[in-house]
């Protein structure tokens, strides 16, 4: 998480995520955020928003001085304070509240009385004493309220229109990371990365990538007969730049073997599948390679790098 301190209506304020992003505002969050606090931030940006931390209202004047904050943020916030500051939320919420923020999550114990007055706001409380679904946390509420109050809005693409906005939409099927690799005519190895792995059957056991045809490695996969899949771990996404980048030594200091076909399996990956190559077929800029899959091998207990809106990421495991 990335802090930084801008000044907004007058106060200090940390925040955290993507300023594109739609804002959550917290109010009255513990010194130094506590435990709960924290995770709820982490799971806010995850989410898509914005975060911001305002430091403490000038007693006296709290409901001006949080209206005035609220004008100054350009879209309407979702607020979310803690139940013992809910007594100067409230009045600067009075009327115009629905005008000022999209909606209110009360962290905290707090009496229905509390929050009479901002009639036609949103509100949820988290009240720590009352019986959660199981398996449901405060985080996953949180964020099921904001998406029903202050959805974010979806982009659209439209067939002929901007590949960019395409490739975003592609971007958010998140992958695992592969390094597809043959070995040439010369007996050289070969190898990139690769994020288009997809099984395909399982009787036969069938497998593909989608090759550009851009790669200077074209040729070498065509003319070759077979090729391998290596999922990588965690570990590997040094690995994954490397195989990335246009370099003749790719395989520098890279531990591998061959199995039957001479293509590269490279050693601790989290998987590898050495294939016959089945079919190639062309489709538009990419060649998919189809492979038979002849031998597999996997490491159970590890855990895979992903590929993620044009980001490397790691599973949360719950
Ligand atoms: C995460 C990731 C996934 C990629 N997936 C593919 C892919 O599926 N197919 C492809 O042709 N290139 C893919 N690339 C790009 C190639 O790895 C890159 O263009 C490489 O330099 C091509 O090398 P070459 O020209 O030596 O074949 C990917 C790159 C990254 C970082």
């Amino acid at each position: 998480m990335i802090a930084s301190p801008p000044r907004i209506g007058g106060l200090d304020v940390q925040s955290w995520g993507d300023p594109q992003d739609p804002v959550v505002l917290l109010i009255g969050a513990p010194q130094g955020l506590s435990p709960d606090w924290r995770r709820w931030v982490r799971a806010l940006v995850e989410a898509g928003r914005h975060v911001l931390l305002a430091d403490a209202l000038e007693a006296g004047d709290e409901a001006a001085g949080l209206r005035r904050l609220l004008t100054d943020i350009s879209s309407r916030p979702a607020i979310l304070c803690s139940a013992q500051t809910l007594a100067a939320v409230v009045p600067a919420l009075v009327v115009t509240g629905p005008a000022l923020a999209s909606c209110l999550i009360v962290a905290g114990e707090a009496p229905v009385e509390a929050t009479a007055p901002l009639d036609g706001l949103p509100i949820l409380t988290l009240d720590p004493d009352a019986p959660a679904d199981p398996g449901e946390t405060a985080d996953a509420v949180i964020l099921a309220f904001l998406e029903r109050q202050a959805p974010r809005e979806a982009l659209y693409y439209q067939a002929g229109s901007d590949p960019r906005t395409l490739r975003d939409a592609l971007g958010c099927f998140a992958t695992g990371v592969t390094v597809v690799t043959t070995q040439d005519e010369a007996g050289q190895p070969v190898g990139l990365t690769a994020n288009s792995f997809s099984s395909v059957s399982l009787d036969p056991p069938l497998i593909l990538f989608c090759l550009a045809r851009s790669s200077s490695n074209l040729e070498r996969f065509q003319r070759a007969a077979h090729f391998a899949i290596n999922v990588l771990h965690i570990g590997q996404q040094p690995m994954s730049g490397a195989f990335a980048r246009s370099s003749a030594e790719r395989f520098d200091g890279v531990a591998w073997e061959t199995w039957d076909t001479g293509a590269p399996i490279l050693s601790g990956s989290l998987a590898s599948f050495e294939c016959a190559t089945h079919q190639v077929v062309e489709a538009g800029d990419h060649l998919v390679f189809i492979g038979r899959v002849t031998r597999a091998r996997f490491e159970p207990r590890r855990a895979p790098l992903l590929y993620f809106r044009g980001r490397y990421r790691r599973l949360h495991f719950a």
